[in-house]
């Protein structure tokens, strides 16, 4: 049988339980969220999984990703995920984009649409844009009884509880949390992964919160290494592979809670472009696990360095004994590389947070932005 997840709202969720911001409390209940989720969505013995019916990919021959903002982003990791772990063609697409084109969809595809709201407007238009078209429609929410949770064939919660922070911390953890075992969910339909195989990556993200929790008891070095990004007036995110989106989350809560400008590139397009940027008054925060790409992320970062650029590195220790000699270094846990990008989440919003608070900006509530845009 599999299991139905429910999510509990009540007042008391709407307080800030001692910390000084939502932002803080919902980063520090991620292991908390990520541990009850995962126990929601594996069976009794922790070893298969146990998604809400219809969450299958049996005759299933590509997956969409559609969502807007940090949504987004989870979705550009779990291509690699689709791609890596179970061999599935996995398209991804910002839904302001998607809805207005003319994407070529399979009969056979299974479509997913992240939202932390599932209210925001183009991702909802983006949903009933494809029904009729592909074979299921599936939704990846927190509100449980938001419109996209309503409209899709499938409705998946990420149980992250109520978020109240603009910017999105434990959504999209959670989010990435339920896209990897939906990716386990298709490698077992589609015979790429052993039933020991599955376990074992169950057993991986069931010892996740314990290093997330080493991650947030780091925030006194994040919060040094925002002293220095706060001075800034351009900050550049760098990392390949899954370490991409997560460049590019970090640049995307960067700018929209400290009003800095920054951006997320792609490793390998550093010479394509922005190295044309680099010099001594530039930092350059560089995503490195140890995984099958950390030397080239490493040479970039040399290129970088060669220019003057302020690199922080930000890395398990294996990568740094390889780095050689960096100013500024962020020591992360020892993490399976395909889990990285939910570890690397706190870092990406930790840095964001503090660099808010020491140029004194609007950390739940920054300018311009809405928690939930239903305007198109
Ligand atoms: C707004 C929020 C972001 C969020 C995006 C998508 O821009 O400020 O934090 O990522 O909308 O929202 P959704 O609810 O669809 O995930």
């Amino acid at each position: 049988q599999r299991g139905v997840a429910t999510i509990r709202l009540d007042a008391a969720a709407a307080d800030k339980s001692g910390h000084r911001h939502f932002m803080a409390k919902e980063m520090a209940q991620q292991p908390a969220i990520l541990r009850a989720a995962l126990a929601a969505y594996t069976d009794a013995t922790g070893t298969a999984l146990a998604l809400p019916e219809g969450a299958g990919f049996d005759g299933v021959d590509r997956v969409t990703l559609v969502a807007c903002g940090t949504g987004f982003y989870a979705c550009q990791v779990a291509k690699y995920w689709f791609e890596q772990i179970a061999g599935l063609p996995a398209d991804i697409d910002i839904a302001s984009e998607f809805r207005y084109r003319a994407p070529v969809l399979s009969p056979h595809s299974m479509a997913v649409f992240v939202s932390q709201s599932g209210e925001t407007a183009d991702t909802l238009a983006a949903l009933r844009h494809v029904q009729g078209k592909v074979a299921r429609t599936l939704g990846v929410v927190n509100v449980p009884t938001s419109s996209i949770a309503r409209e899709t064939d499938v409705a998946l919660p990420i149980l992250a509880g109520p978020e109240i922070s603009v910017a999105s911390t434990k959504g999209f953890t959670a989010q990435l949390q339920v896209l990897m075992l939906l990716a386990l969910q298709a490698g077992v339909d589609r015979g790429r992964l052993t039933p020991a195989a599955l376990a074992d990556h169950l057993s991986a993200l069931r010892a996740l919160p314990g290093l997330i929790n080493q991650a947030l008891d780091r925030e006194g070095q994040m919060r040094d290494i925002a002293r220095h990004l706060a001075e800034a007036r351009d900050i550049l995110f760098l990392g390949r592979g899954t370490m991409y989106p997560l460049a590019l989350e970090g640049a995307l809560k960067l700018k929209e809670l400290s009003y800095i400008h920054a951006e997320g590139y792609a490793a390998g397009e550093l010479k394509h472009g922005p190295i044309a940027l680099i010099d001594q008054h530039v930092p350059v925060v560089v995503l490195a696990p140890h995984d099958a790409l950390f030397d080239k992320t490493l040479s970039n970062m040399q290129e970088v360095m060669a220019r003057q650029g302020q690199v922080f590195l930000i890395a398990d220790a294996r990568t740094l004994a390889a780095a050689g000699e960096v100013t500024h270094s962020l020591t992360m846990p020892e993490v399976p590389p395909l889990l990285a990008p939910i570890l690397y989440a706190i870092p990406a919003q930790m840095l964001a947070y503090h660099t808010a608070l020491f140029r004194g900006t609007d950390v739940d509530q920054p300018r311009n932005l809405a928690k939930s845009v239903t305007v198109e």
